[in-house]
């Protein structure tokens, strides 16, 4: 197959929600379409358990299952789509934005009864940094939830975005009786079952066709003639280049766990979402139809059985054609590397692979050498960008307990801070320690992680500052603001300055004091998430 076919046969997506909406559900039904499972059930088992906040052993327990599941690739109708998942619980989320980095797509699962929650909110925003375009799929109709007309306007309003519903539902809950497909003009009919894989589908190109009466009754499709005249002049045709580029949003109606109006939604993901896109480097935009290949890893997995202690780095292929046992250029180590045991995803099997192309992730064996964010390539010294570090929420000393392993520590932390598991900030021409994490669960899986795998042991001190920002500007005004704020200020794992704000009224008294210091809440030093 030439090199275009084969990027242009590639999907690379991931599946976002509030946890419980039903994105566990819906991975499962489209592995199922891919046959890359045969029974459902298969992936809800590897599911981190969300609700409990200190878990962590199970999540432990899991870790090995989660490695296989964290991405997996299936081929349907001749398109190969590689889903990258990501954790469902909350102090995990810094992974999410990670993972967010390398897809093209998203898949955003609305709970038709809850709405737009609280993670949804996050999650969206950091796509809305990229302009990833967004398929919403809105679940549980089977469920009295919110009028379809008022969920739209909540995610509009809520999100930030435009939608355009491709299929629009006939009720809900328990008079729930399907959707139409406003895509290619068909009636989907509702039936509750866990096991269908097929929907039942009946064209009607003709809304004014007695059919849909006879389907669904009078009133129901006078109803949806009246709401799909009220769709069609509000929304018209959908703009596929709009939604390439981030601007619109189209809408799907279902219940995963029916397997209802999944189908459609997969149908319609094919032949619309993005193929591999280009990425940005610090040097230039790379396109993924280069000869050369590059590729950047985004996560970092430790095997945590002693006897193993090997790293898993997940690296997405942006250019050219990956192939094993070739060297390749290590950027940030200026570096070169090959890897003899590189492995995909396909159904869930850990298998060695030969090559792997543009939108591809593969699996690379590390002993230490990557950090998130590296980036390899054939020779060109360049650095992928867009995986910021955003401004942690819950701040802890670093206290070591044991001098006679500082040693240990030292290099457990640091390359636990490598693996993305926290953000490790030093003091400013000291060595106090201070940890930033998403969660609190985060803290207890460095504690266990630091004794079982380097021998240290450590406790945390809470700290009561509110965000870390990083400060660029004028270069003396920068040094006076540092030898002011001594006690506040840290330097990030690559030495850039950060300071650390008590309240939100000390760090905007602090942006007005400095008016030419820069505070900024992500590494990158460009949308600011506050
Ligand atoms: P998550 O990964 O987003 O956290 O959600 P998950 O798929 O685990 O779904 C959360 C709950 O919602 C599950 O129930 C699941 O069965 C249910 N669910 C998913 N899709 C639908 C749907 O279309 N309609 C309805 N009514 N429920 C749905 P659970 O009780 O938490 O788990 P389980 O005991 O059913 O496995």
């Amino acid at each position: 197959m030439s090199y275009e076919k084969e990027i242009a046969k590639r999907r690379t997506f991931a599946i976002i929600s509030h946890p419980d909406a039903g994105k566990t559900t819906l991975t499962e039904k489209l592995l199922l379409f891919g046959g890359a499972i045969q029974v459902a059930g298969a992936v809800k088992s590897n599911k981190i358990k969300k609700h409990a906040t200190s878990d962590f052993m199970e999540i432990e327990r899991q870790r090995g299952i989660s490695v296989a599941t964290s991405v997996m690739s299936f081929e349907y109708n001749n398109t190969l789509i590689n889903l990258l998942d990501t954790p469902g619980h909350k102090d995990f989320a810094e992974d999410t934005y990670r993972t967010l980095t390398a897809v093209d797509s998203v898949i955003l699962v609305i709970d038709s009864v809850n709405g737009v929650e609280e993670q949804t909110r996050k999650l969206v925003e950091v796509c809305r940094m990229r302009d990833t375009p967004i398929i919403v799929f809105v679940n549980k109709m089977d469920r009295d939830g919110k009028l379809p007309f008022d969920l739209l306007d909540e995610i509009e309003k809520e999100l930030k975005i435009s939608l355009h519903p491709l299929s629009w539902p006939i009720n809900m809950g328990k008079e729930f009786k399907g959707v139409y497909n406003l895509y290619n003009s068909s009636l989907n009919l509702f039936t509750a079952s866990q096991k269908a894989t097929e929907d039942n589908i009946v064209p009607i190109p003709d809304l004014n066709d007695k059919v849909l009466d006879a389907k669904v009754g009078e009133r129901d499709a006078n109803q949806l003639r009246e709401d799909v005249e009220l769709l069609q002049g509000v929304y018209g045709e959908l703009d596929v280049e709009a939604y390439l580029k981030g601007k619109v949003s189209p809408v799907f109606f279902g219940s995963a766990v029916n397997n209802f109006g999944v189908k459609e939604l997969l149908d319609t993901f094919i032949q619309i979402a993005p193929v591999p896109q280009h990425r940005d480097t610090d040097k230039r935009t790379v396109e993924p139809t280069e000869a050369k290949f590059t590729g950047f890893i985004f996560k970092i997995h430790a095997n945590l059985d002693p006897r193993h202690r090997d790293r898993v780095a997940f690296l997405r292929v942006c250019s050219g054609r990956f192939a094993r046992n070739t060297y390749y250029k290590h950027c940030r180590l200026e570096k070169d590397m090959r890897f003899s045991n590189p492995y995909s995803f396909l159904a869930r099997e850990k298998d060695i692979i030969e090559e792997a192309y543009p939108g591809d992730v593969i699996g690379l064996f590390d002993t230490g050498n990557f950090k998130i964010g590296d980036t390899l390539t054939e020779g060109e010294i360049m650095q992928f960008t867009g995986i910021p570090v955003f401004s942690p929420e819950i701040f802890k000393e670093l206290v070591n307990k044991d001098p006679m392993k500082t040693k240990q520590l030292e290099k457990g932390i640091r390359q636990l801070t490598d693996e993305g598991v926290a953000q490790l900030f030093t003091q400013h021409g000291g060595n106090r320690k201070i940890i930033g994490c998403v969660g609190e669960l985060q803290f207890e899986v460095i504690q266990y992680r630091l004794l079982q795998e380097y021998g240290a042991s450590c406790s945390f001190t809470p700290l009561s500052f509110y965000k870390a920002c990083w400060i660029t500007g004028d270069k003396k005004k920068v040094e006076d603001f540092v030898r002011f704020k001594q006690s506040n200020v840290m330097e990030d794992k690559d030495g850039n300055l950060v300071y650390l704000a008590q309240s939100e009224w000390f760090l905007n008294t602090e942006r007005q004091n400095n008016p030419d210091i820069e505070f900024h809440t992500t590494s990158e030093f460009k949308t600011a998430m506050v």
